[in-house]
């Protein structure tokens, strides 16, 4: 009988036990262990081979290529049983894709809502859009020139003392105080006419109260044209707002007001859309502050490279975020900052 190396048979034997363990795998991460555990670096069947060193030169050259043969066979074990394992997943999912119901029911989904900010922005971009006006969305890191002086402002100025700003490390740059700085740019780049709206946060060195934040919401519109007057932006202002409110009734009212940006400039005032003789929303007044107005001042039309002379341009400037705290009746603003989803999931 013909002599079978010792080495031929322990080979053999792994070769069996492989093809048995590979038989049972469910998971790539299973095939990884086995082919590892075998013809890894330190796998039984690489060990192995390594023992025809070992042998004389007469045994050497008749189990040699026995041994090649063997762990060819290996090789393509594991091959072929790896293709086989991996179109076994892929019907799997093919199969799971097939059963999948969408209408299973689950526990502990989370509802998600949309944030009373995101809606007012919402409603105020298609009232003004339906009226006709281009939505801007402006830039919160600003320039001196863009925020302060394009408008009017220049260094010494007394009203950048009511604009607490915060000035970034980077000289000459600031986060905006207000979305006026959207003006600045619009009249630098644009040729007039248009009608554009913005809106976004804007940012003053402030401390934090129930009505006051370092940050808030402003919304802004700005008209330039040949011929543009403050009873055209009085009628536009009060139909956005009755749009708002969605009430055709509601009154506004001015009042004179400075802006260094504006001349003539207004302050507006809304009629309280919560009551008809005072509440503690209007504090007894029955009248809302809603923001500022005015004739964009000839100053800054010719500061931002527009003639003066042939074009005039009106513009207001209001509270985002006292909108939504009215439209929802928060009374703490830092709660519509936070991230309460208690406070948040009520909308
Ligand atoms: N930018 C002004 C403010 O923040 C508001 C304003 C805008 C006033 C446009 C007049 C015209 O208070």
């Amino acid at each position: 009988m013909e002599h079978v190396s010792p080495l031929i048979i322990r080979l053999n034997t792994l070769h069996q036990e492989l093809a048995a363990e590979l038989q049972a795998i469910k998971t790539i991460a299973e095939f990884e262990a086995i082919r590892n555990k075998f013809i890894g670096k330190q796998g039984s069947i690489t060990i192995e081979s390594k023992n025809i060193k070992d042998l004389s030169l007469e045994e050497k050259r008749t189990t040699g290529s026995i041994v090649q043969d063997i762990r060819k066979k290996v090789e393509e074990l594991i091959e072929h049983t790896q293709q086989q394992l991996i179109t076994r997943l892929q019907q799997e999912v093919e199969l799971q894709k097939q059963f999948f119901d969408v209408t299973a029911y689950t526990t502990n989904a989370l509802e998600s809502s949309v944030h009373p900010y995101t809606r007012v922005i919402q409603d105020l971009e298609d009232i003004t859009m339906n009226m006709g006006f281009e939505i801007i969305y402006g830039m919160e890191l600003e320039t001196e020139f863009a925020n302060f002086e394009a408008l009017n402002i220049p260094v010494d100025h007394p009203a950048r003392e009511s604009h607490d700003t915060f000035w970034l490390t980077l000289p000459g740059k600031l986060l905006r105080t207000h979305t006026s700085n959207v003006q600045s740019h619009m009249l630098q780049e644009r040729k007039p006419p248009f009608a554009i709206t913005t809106m976004g946060r804007t940012y003053r060195n402030e401390a934090t109260d129930a009505t006051h934040d370092y940050m808030f919401m402003q919304f802004e519109i700005m008209i330039i044209d040949t011929k543009q007057s403050l009873s055209n932006l009085i009628a536009i202002a009060q139909e956005i707002f009755r749009c708002f409110f969605k009430n055709n009734e509601l009154k506004s009212r001015i009042r004179p007001g400075f802006f260094p940006f504006v001349e003539p400039g207004i302050e507006v005032d809304i009629q309280c859309p919560f009551c008809q003789n005072g509440c503690s929303i209007c504090k007894r007044t029955t009248w809302i502050e809603a923001g500022g107005a005015g004739l964009v001042h000839p100053n800054v039309l010719e500061l931002c490279g527009v003639d003066s002379t042939k074009y005039t341009a009106c513009a207001f400037g209001f509270g985002l975020t006292r909108l939504v705290m009215l439209k929802y009746g928060i009374n703490d603003v830092r709660l519509l900052h936070g991230c309460s989803l208690d406070f948040l999931k009520q909308f």
